[in-house]
């Protein structure tokens, strides 16, 4: 049996300090906004899988399709020894890539999430105990210490999770793994794609009401982790389309005026009837600019590549070869 190691790169207190920030800046200013990283404690990780067997959702299905129809072609292009997969949850699709890679030696997965690292690889030692899994808690917006794994590497992010980044932040990250490559190292991306308002919305509001589960989350995280008196049931789940930004917006709204204490944060936070707040954009994706934003991180785009309906794009980049 191969060996399997968890490396918390994230203190707990990290976390800790970094909840509290965001939560104090995110609930005092105003639109009030959220990141999306804290909707997933072991609840949201389920929840998320959850949402990604609902009929409404597209994206998990669509992009698995393109994985299954690509992974051959994606092994020859990359030839990868390590693979490295930013937000990997349950490491569910990965399982595609796993199988068409002949050479592959290390998996890295990394995700916030301790309870999904750990589901993924205990299951993924079970079928390939072969394969090194050195699983990493830690927060792929910030720098990130990889351990050192055999070349060629292959960064996969997958689920459109990028789009979960706002356009600035998205920059950031992009820059941050095109430090990670070396010449002949690539970036597998996920991203889905702009398509009708019809198909979109109900992706982010089901009928049986999981996505709402899902958003409310985040209050029951900030509830535990920081004592804050919020009653989920005072809050409506919302979904829109943001049409200038093609993103989607999850928001919660306040079905009436009242006040949220949160005595770690020794603070009070009043909500007006019908106020907002923001937890999340998921932007969509034309192939134009996917092409720049990873030319502006200084990514080569190679290859695009969709499922038959065209709903959601894989592509692979890389740095330029050298000279
Ligand atoms: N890649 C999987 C899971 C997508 S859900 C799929 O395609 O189905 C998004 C995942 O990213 C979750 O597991 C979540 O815990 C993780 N995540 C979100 N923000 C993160 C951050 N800032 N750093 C690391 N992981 C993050
Ligand atoms: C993880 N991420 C890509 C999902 C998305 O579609 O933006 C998160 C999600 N939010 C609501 N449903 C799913």
């Amino acid at each position: 049996m191969s060996p399997f190691q968890l490396t918390r790169t994230l203190p707990e207190n990290a976390t800790d300090a970094a909840l509290r920030a965001d939560v104090r800046q995110g609930l005092t200013r105003t639109p009030k906004t959220l990141p999306p990283k804290w909707f997933y404690d072991a609840r949201g990780s389920e929840l998320f899988e959850e949402i990604t067997a609902l009929p409404e959702y597209y994206p998990t299905r669509a992009e698995r399709e393109i994985l299954v129809a690509r992974a051959d072609d994606i092994a020859e292009a990359t030839r990868a020894r390590t693979l490295i997969e930013l937000g990997s949850g349950s490491s569910e699709k990965t399982r595609h890539l796993l199988d068409a890679l002949p050479g592959l030696i290390s998996y890295i997965p990394v995700d916030v999430s301790g309870t999904a690292l750990t589901a993924a690889a205990d299951a993924l030692l079970a079928e390939r105990p072969q394969l090194a899994v050195h699983a990493l808690i830690a927060d792929f917006t910030r720098e990130l210490a990889l351990p050192a794994s055999p070349g060629p590497r292959l960064v996969v992010f997958l689920g459109g999770t990028i789009g979960n980044l706002l356009p600035p932040e998205r920059a950031g990250f992009l820059r941050s793994v095109r430090d990670l490559l070396q010449p002949g190292d690539h970036l597998l991306l996920g991203t889905d794609l702009v398509k009708d308002e019809s198909v979109l919305v109900p992706a982010y509001d089901d009928a049986t009401g999981v996505t709402a589960a899902f958003n409310k989350n985040v209050l029951s995280v900030i509830a535990r982790e920081l004592g804050a008196d919020f009653d989920p049931a005072d809050f409506d789940h919302v979904a829109v389309w943001d049409r200038e930004n093609e993103w989607i917006e999850m928001r919660l709204r306040a079905r009436r005026a009242f006040t949220v204490k949160i005595p770690e944060l020794q603070l009070v936070v009043p909500f007006a009837a019908g106020e907002e707040i923001r937890t999340e954009v998921s932007a969509k994706f034309r192939q134009e600019r996917v092409r720049t934003e990873l030319d502006a991180a200084g990514l080569s785009l190679h290859h695009w590549w969709t499922d038959p309906d065209g709903r959601f794009a894989l592509s692979l980049s890389g740095p330029p070869a050298r000279p």
